[in-house]
Order: C-alpha cells, then structure tokens, then sequence
C-alpha cells in the first residue's frame, strides 16, 4: 500500500479548523514521516490524509450506518487530529477511511473507522489502524503516554486486538459508557 500525500489538500481540507496551526505543523511532520515509510504492500490502493464530506457520507452509508448531517460532518471532519482514507489508485475511489479525534496530546479516540464492503478482508483497515495510531504514538515526547480509545461496533472487538486494544470492564477498568443527545426539531 503507498501513500499518497498533496499538500494542498491537506491544508484544504484542515482549514478552517480552531486549531489549524497546530494541526498543519503536525501534519507537515507526519508528512515528512510517512514518505519515508512509504511501502507498496498493496499494489494500486494508496493511503491518503484527505477525506471529502461526500465520500465521508457515501462510506458511512456503505457501513450500514445512518446519514450524518453534512454541515456537521463537515466541521467533524475539520476538527479532526488524524485522518486516513484508502483510495483505489485504478478507480480512484475512496474505498476505507478512519480518525481520530482528541486533544492532540494525552487522548485520541479513534472514530469512524470504514472499509467499503467490496474492498474488505484486504488488509486496508488494518493498514489504516496503524497508521492512525503511529501518528497518535508521535504526537508524545519520551517519557509521556498517550491513551488511544475506541467503541468497537459489535462483533468487531477481535478486529482492534491484534493492535493490542484491550476490552473491559477488567481488573482496571469498568465499563465503557456512552451518551448520546439528539436535538429535537424544532
Ligand atoms: C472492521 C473493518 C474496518 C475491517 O476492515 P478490513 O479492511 O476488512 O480489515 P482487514 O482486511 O485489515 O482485516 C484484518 C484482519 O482482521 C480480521 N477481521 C476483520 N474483521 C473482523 C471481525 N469482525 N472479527 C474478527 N476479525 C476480523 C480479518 O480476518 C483479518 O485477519 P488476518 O489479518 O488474520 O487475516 C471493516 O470490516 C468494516 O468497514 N466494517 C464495517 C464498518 C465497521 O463495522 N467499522 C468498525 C467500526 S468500530
């Protein structure tokens, strides 16, 4: 698999973002990071750091989930940390995207992780997942940790811990909980 990186894309799809300067130095870093990692381990699908709010959209609904609101997604999108999609260098279609939101130093939760039905069992998530979380493992200095969460969709659990993701409750730690608010129309 290759990655593909266009500078200006990057700045265009990161604009606009509150944190826009720290997320551009820090995506100028992963930049330089990642070329030199550079691997063809899956020949004509290519990681990107872009994502479109349509292709966003057109992958949410391949997963069966629900349309988000675009406005919105759009500034999801925006405000992000880490962002990797997977395109088919031959169609260029956006077939897998994943990232990650936090607050760029001590938590990242990875979100959103997608591989379009026609192209899964192919090692793109898998290839996406570490490279979202080799950047979040940059983002600390020596000495310093970094909490990586997630809420594995039912049935996908054995998929994150081959990356070493942990379930719980465990001796450590209870339940995963999460809130959900909707709006009322008004
Ligand atoms: C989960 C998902 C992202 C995995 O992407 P993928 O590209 O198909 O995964 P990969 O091809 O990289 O799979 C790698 C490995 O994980 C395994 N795997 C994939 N899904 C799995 C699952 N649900 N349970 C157990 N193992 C799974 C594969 O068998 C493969 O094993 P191997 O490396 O030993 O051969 C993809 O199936 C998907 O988009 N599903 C629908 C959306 C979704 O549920 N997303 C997760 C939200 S938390």
């Amino acid at each position: 698999m290759n990655l593909c990186y266009n500078e200006r894309e990057l700045t265009c799809e990161f604009s606009g973002a509150q944190h826009r300067e720290r997320r551009q130095s820090r995506l100028s870093r992963e930049i330089h990071r990642d070329f030199l990692k550079r691997t063809n381990y899956m020949e004509n699908i290519c990681l990107a750091y872009t994502l479109s709010v349509e292709n966003y959209i057109g992958l949410c609904l391949s997963a069966g989930w629900p349309k988000p609101d675009k406005k919105q997604s759009t500034k999801s999108l925006q405000n992000s940390d880490y962002l990797v999609s997977a395109i088919d260098e031959k169609s260029g279609k956006v077939v897998g995207m994943g990232r990650s939101v936090g607050d760029g130093a001590m938590a990242e939760m990875i979100i959103d992780v997608v591989v379009h039905p026609e192209y899964q069992s192919m090692g793109i998530g898998t290839c996406m997942i570490n490279d979202l979380i080799e950047r979040i493992k940059n983002q600390v200095q020596s000495g310093q940790k970094v909490m990586i969460t997630l809420v594995a969709a039912l049935g996908k659990e054995k998929f994150y811990e081959k990356f070493g993701f942990t379930s719980h409750p465990n001796e450590s730690y209870g339940n995963g909980m999460y809130l959900w608010h909707m709006k009322s129309l008004s």
